[in-house]
């Protein structure tokens, strides 16, 4: 495994796997299972596998957030070598962004709704830092965790805009043995809050279990009240898997998104209606 971080090294890499494809897992570290999962899925669908770590700041609406984001350089690593990684890029700020050719998307409804109303700014800086990487690295796919949905979404669309030759893929969000989707900020709950949290997959797991198109706005706030038993929520909305909007057709495909707050750890997961 070639752990690089100047440009220099990553294109010289770069250049002689060009006949490769190349799967790409970007992530901001302190990696978990589902991590793992998501380079599972890399390796499968291609020959060379990159991960970066890189924790973007242009992506934090919210300092103390940024502060506190756990870190394991060490840990991270001894992963990525047991999963048999070829190629770490762990570059610095300046490295990344000096040269930043700012690129314009819009990104509709997609940006006016659940996180992106909440963390004002942070899909603008998930696309700055993702512009860069897929300019950079060119890969064949770039894998993400459908626990964060709609940053899925968003970058579906900032591939198709911008970098049509790059598949976006999606892997299954992985969970711990009590439903918890597995997260970096997961970390940072105490053991009493842990016990807690699974309360979040349960009150989603309800949510499809008595989901009818012409309920969901009761539901909404039956789960709502739900979450506020144990946790500090911010939202719970059923919306449209495709745009995230929450009007028109019966016949769409409907999730439910969840955002709540444990002592201070903000949680999110949501959970495929139909
Ligand atoms: O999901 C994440 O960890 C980050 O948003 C990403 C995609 C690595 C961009 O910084």
């Amino acid at each position: 495994m070639r752990i690089v971080s100047q440009l220099q090294e990553l294109n010289e890499a770069l250049d002689i796997e060009s006949n490769k494809s190349i799967g790409f897992v970007p992530t901001m570290g302190f990696l978990h299972h589902g991590h793992r999962s998501l380079i599972h899925e890399s390796k499968k669908r291609s020959d060379f596998t990159i991960v970066s770590i890189f924790i973007n700041p242009t992506q934090f609406n919210n300092q103390s957030d940024l502060k506190n984001y756990p870190v394991s350089i060490e840990k991270d690593l001894f992963i990525l070598e047991q999963e048999k990684v070829d190629l770490v890029f762990c570059p610095d700020f300046d490295t990344l962004y000096n040269n930043e050719k700012p690129i314009e998307i819009t990104l509709g409804s997609l940006d006016n709704v659940l996180e992106a109303t909440k963390r004002k700014g942070h899909f603008q800086g998930v696309i700055r830092v993702l512009s860069i990487f897929f300019k950079l690295i060119n890969p064949n796919y770039a894998f993400f965790g459908e626990k964060d949905y709609q940053q899925y979404l968003v970058i579906n669309q900032l591939a198709k805009k911008s970098f049509p030759e790059i598949e976006i893929i999606m892997c299954p969000t992985k969970r711990e043995q009590s439903g918890l989707a597995m997260s970096s900020r997961n970390s940072r709950l105490s053991a009493e809050d842990f016990e807690k949290s699974k309360e979040i997959f349960k009150v989603l797991t309800f949510c499809k279990k008595n989901f009818d198109y012409s309920n969901r706005e009761e539901l909404e706030k039956t789960c709502m009240n739900k979450l506020a038993k144990f946790s500090e929520p911010e939202y719970f909305e059923i919306r449209h898997s495709d745009d995230l909007l929450n009007n028109g057709g019966k016949f769409k495909n409907w999730r439910a998104f969840a955002a709540t707050n444990l002592a201070g750890v903000r949680l999110i997961d949501n959970i495929a209606l139909i």
